[in-house]
């Protein structure tokens, strides 16, 4: 067993918080924010892309299974920033997840989500880690033996829901070809809201930054923020739980752009590239080619 980072699940709670205010008819969970039938969304600290699935079967979450492949960004420092100073260090999730609709219960329901973090470190380099998470229970970070995962290595993530208590995630490092899947189960299934929810369900294909670094002021506090080199998201897709495919061609598919907290600067930039293909990209650092590290 590993010791459950709270990068993730800090970052969750906290963001709950912390969503910018959406136009449209909106579902507050504790845990995500979302407006269905709305185009255009922004938010403060996640962008990328989302395809709603509606549910067609009574008794099973609506979404069987989503997935895609990305390359793992780098992150640059802001020229002269003092990278001592964790105020100036930032980490990103980047992830598929699946979210049902509402639970019969007051509580929202879970959200299995797994992927890559990437890391800005002291000495200016960044790294990188493969997780999963079924929330609310906290994230999940796999050791390096299980998942290598470098900066600039393109992951694939597959992730299923068999049942509402059960799913699978299937993690691919492509440069390396090194594998790694298990079955995943609800951890806490007697705890109201952990349960994967019935009801129209949504794909999620997003990069975040992490709030909750330990020591570091919250991240939606910040002003200035390190860039990064584009991510791009391939082969996205989703399943229906009666198997239909569905991807960002898809009317129900949506991208968002995340700003700064309480201004208009984009940080993060979702831009459609085609049916199953999109890129996350940070507005100043768009040109950016890193050099292997
Ligand atoms: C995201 O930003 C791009 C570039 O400024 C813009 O073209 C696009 O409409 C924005 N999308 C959203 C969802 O606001
Ligand atoms: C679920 O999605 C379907 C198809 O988009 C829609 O007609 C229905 O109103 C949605 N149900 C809820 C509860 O939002
Ligand atoms: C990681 O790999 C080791 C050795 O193969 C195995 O014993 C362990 O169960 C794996 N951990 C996970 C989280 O899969
Ligand atoms: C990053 O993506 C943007 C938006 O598509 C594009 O204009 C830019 O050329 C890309 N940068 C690189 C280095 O590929």
């Amino acid at each position: 067993m590993i010791t459950a980072s709270c990068l993730i699940s800090c970052l969750w709670l906290l963001a709950a918080s912390a969503l910018a205010s959406p136009h449209g008819r909106c579902d507050f969970q504790p845990s995500l924010t979302h407006c269905s039938g709305v185009k255009r969304y922004v938010d403060t600290f996640r962008g990328g892309a989302i395809i709603d699935i509606p549910q067609l079967s009574h008794d099973k979450p609506a979404i069987l299974s989503a997935e895609a492949t990305w390359n793992v960004p780098f992150i640059k420092p802001n020229p002269g920033a003092d990278l001592h100073d964790v105020n100036n260090r930032h980490e990103m999730g980047k992830w598929v997840g699946i979210t049902g609709g509402h639970c019969n219960d007051a509580a929202s329901g879970a959200l299995l989500q797994a992927g890559t973090d990437t890391a800005l470190l002291e000495n200016g380099k960044t790294e990188a880690f493969a997780w999963l998470e079924w929330l609310p229970a906290a994230a999940f970070a796999l050791p390096p033996e299980n998942m290598t995962v470098h900066p600039g290595d393109n992951i694939r993530v597959a992730i299923r829901i068999d049942a509402t208590d059960e799913g699978f995630v299937e993690i691919q490092n492509l440069n390396t070809g090194q594998k790694w899947s298990d079955a995943v189960a609800n951890p806490h299934p007697e705890a109201a809201g952990s349960a994967m929810c019935l009801g129209n369900g949504t794909a999620w294909f997003l990069n975040e930054r992490v709030l909750g670094v330990p020591g570091a002021k919250l991240d939606r506090d910040r002003t200035v923020l390190p860039v990064f080199s584009n991510i791009s998201f391939a082969d996205v897709q989703a399943r229906d739980r009666l198997g239909h495919r569905f991807n960002l061609g898809d009317p129900s598919a949506d991208y968002w752009n995340t700003t700064q907290a309480g201004t208009e600067t984009p940080v993060f930039v979702s831009e459609p590239v085609g049916a199953e293909e999109f890129v996350i990209y940070s507005p100043e650092s768009k040109n950016w080619v890193p050099l292997a590290e």
